[in-house]
């Protein structure tokens, strides 16, 4: 299973893929808002560190416009992504951008069916957002197995990438289920890493450790 650090902090995904668990980094226009600083400029240090796949966003609603985003996008960095737009227009120009050997994650992904359509278009990554399904009051981790077993039945090439994660059990149950790549927020990355009996049971070590220094 691949890890994605969902954020576009330069900070923050420096030191997660200092530990060694980041795979990739998704991005997209909320989070670069977020960061404060330019477009481009974010993107392109996001790639002076991270040797993985980094998915960012075309904003462009028809085909030919966003072809040409996504070339211009494509073109900061070899290891870029380009996000695209779940919509008929997306998928246009993902079948275009396949045969161009420019990858793609079609993003704003909420069923199954659509997430199959991406397949069928060719999309390198296809995003399903379990979070914002589950706010909804519908199962977003059902959709994610939906999505497996139809990648599996046809043998489709695409790595779906379970999205908007909100909790460490998003996490664990996206490994169960066996879905390519989690996408998690800095926040939740540093929830799975920690838990209080590691700290009690560190606290306890150390404390013993300085007793048998004393003798
Ligand atoms: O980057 C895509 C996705 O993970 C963002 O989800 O719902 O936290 O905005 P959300």
């Amino acid at each position: 299973m691949e890890f994605f650090i969902d954020t576009a902090d330069v900070a923050m995904i420096k030191k997660y893929y200092n530990i060694g668990v980041v795979d990739g980094v998704t991005t997209n226009p909320t989070l670069i808002a977020k960061s404060g600083r330019r477009f481009e400029d974010v993107v392109k240090e996001i790639a002076e560190i991270v040797k993985g796949p980094i998915s960012v966003e075309a904003c462009s609603t028809v085909c030919d416009d966003l072809i040409t985003e996504a070339k211009k996008i494509a073109a900061y960095s070899e290891n870029i992504v380009v996000k695209i737009p779940m919509t008929a227009e997306g998928l246009k120009a993902v079948k275009v951008l396949d045969k161009l050997g420019i990858k793609t994650n079609v993003t704003l992904i909420f069923s199954a069916n659509q997430a199959l359509l991406a397949a069928k278009a060719g999309a390198t990554y296809i995003s399903v957002f379990v979070g914002r399904l589950d706010e909804r009051g519908q199962d977003g981790m059902e959709v994610i197995q939906e999505v497996m077993d139809i990648l599996d039945n046809y043998d489709l090439d695409s790595k779906l990438i379970v999205a908007s994660i909100r909790h460490p059990r998003h996490v664990t149950d996206s490994a169960r289920i066996g879905a390519h790549v989690a996408t998690i927020p800095p926040e939740i990355i540093e929830k799975m890493l920690s838990h209080p009996l590691t700290d009690d049971g560190l606290r306890i070590f150390a404390k013993d450790w300085e007793k048998v220094q004393k003798g």
